[in-house]
């Protein structure tokens, strides 16, 4: 397959090994009136048009052509942080958020996480399965090949499970790839609130064991937040997954400061999503530990709530990453590049950084780089075309989708803006 002649082709070479921090976050590389050669699923060369057709001017005749004239090309987007499998919409909550009521009093009175878990407990395998794939459509149409998706919407291991065997069914049968965490620390069930440390319990030794087992996550994550879990039984959970291979990662430091950045450094996770309130001493840890900071700005953005400090943090050196947070509650959204222009107009970052922060730190967040979040030989042909002239109309021309095509794997599966 041949991609040609793209007013621009990002190609956010170079980050492959480690994420991009501070200037290199800038790097995206760049080639104009780019094209790009693909066999079977994986990018054989990206060069300029003259670069390629010359190279492979006897196989161009029997390839399939897409003509990128006028358009930009980047990676295939990566989203790290989503709860994508899960039932049901909580447009009530919004309402009562709109009148003034705070998203954790809507969760302390049995709303917000326990909502979700009511409905998604009520579920079958099936219908759970119907209304997340048709998120994954969507995240396609919008530009987005790799998904992380987390349970935590079951906080029982029966129902834990099967949010997990939806996202592996939907990880052999939708093109998205889908990559796995366990979120069983998600919330302390309603009728356990007085005794959390038993929930704690049952997560680490009947969960987490049962997880591993079965081999259906690659992270644990834990919702490490004043009224949901301290950071002593973040701790604890994390360094229990660590036993069993699961890669933590922490809800940090969302609505309050509380020392969610400080235990990512200490527990050695992958990434630290959210921190709103991530203190200055936590941003020094994440940078010197390497820990990758997903930032989340559709939920502060529905939360009206204020932004991360991501100029902060990338001056701070720490790699940040960017994600929709996509959920029924604090960020109903599956839109990444609505999330990247946000990152833009109330986070400081600059064009180029989002792009990367959407891309190559997005799938070292996940754990991915190797494959996707670059156009490089050997890395799969996941790739996006925008129909803009160029990356910076990507984030001036905000919060419309310009998705012209999406390339999974090397097949063609959105065309003129539509699903095929
Ligand atoms: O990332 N903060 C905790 N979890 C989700 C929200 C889940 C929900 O409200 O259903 C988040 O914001
Ligand atoms: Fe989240």
């Amino acid at each position: 397959m041949l991609i040609s002649n793209a007013s621009q082709v990002i190609t956010m070479s170079g980050h492959s090994d480690k994420p991009a921090k501070k200037g290199a976050m800038s790097e995206i590389n760049i080639i104009e009136n780019g094209s790009i050669w693909i066999e079977d699923d994986k990018i054989v060369e990206v060069g300029t048009d003259k670069e390629i057709r010359e190279k492979y001017k006897a196989q161009i005749d029997s390839a399939t052509q897409i003509d990128a004239s006028g358009k930009t090309v980047t990676p295939g987007l990566v989203d790290p942080h989503t709860h994508l499998v899960h039932v049901g919409t909580r447009e009530n909550e919004y309402a009562m958020r709109l009148k003034g009521k705070t998203y954790m009093e809507i969760m302390e009175a049995g709303g917000g996480i326990h909502a979700t878990t009511r409905a998604t407990q009520e579920a079958t395998h099936e219908q759970l399965y119907e209304e997340s794939i048709k998120r994954l459509d969507k995240f396609l149409l919008h530009g987005v090949t790799t998904v992380e998706a987390k349970s935590g919407y079951g906080l029982t291991l029966e129902h834990e499970l099967k949010q997990l065997e939806v996202a592996e069914q939907l990880q052999k049968e939708h093109p998205i790839d889908l990559v796995s965490t366990f979120m069983g620390a998600h919330a302390v069930p309603m009728d356990e609130k007085d005794n959390p440390e038993k929930f704690v319990d049952r997560v680490i030794e009947e969960m987490i064991p049962e997880v591993a087992k079965r081999k259906l996550a690659k992270f644990n994550d834990v919702f490490c937040e004043r009224g949901v879990f301290t950071p002593e039984q973040s701790k604890r959970i994390l360094e229990a997954g660590k036993e069993y291979g699961l890669i933590p990662k922490i809800h940090a430091d969302e609505i309050e400061p509380y020392g969610g950045a400080e235990l990512a450094a200490e527990v050695g996770a992958i990434s630290a999503d959210h921190l709103l309130k991530a203190s200055d001493e936590g941003i020094k840890a994440m940078a010197e530990k390497g820990v990758v900071g997903v930032l989340l700005p559709g939920t502060a953005f529905f939360l009206m709530a204020e932004f991360a400090q991501a100029r902060k943090m990338i001056d701070a050196g720490v790699a940040v990453a960017l994600s929709t947070d996509q959920n029924p509650g604090s960020s109903p959204t599956i839109s990444l590049p609505f999330i990247m222009n946000l990152g833009c107009l109330k986070m400081g970052m600059t064009p180029e950084e989002v792009l990367t922060a959407a891309t190559i730190n997005a799938a070292h967040a996940i754990g991915v780089a190797d494959e996707v979040g670059s156009l490089e030989a050997g890395k799969k042909a996941d790739i996006t075309i925008f129909d803009v002239p160029n990356y910076l109309t990507l984030s001036y021309q905000y919060g419309m989708n310009h998705v012209d095509t999406v390339i999974k794997a090397g097949k063609q599966l959105v065309v003129g803006g539509t699903l095929q």
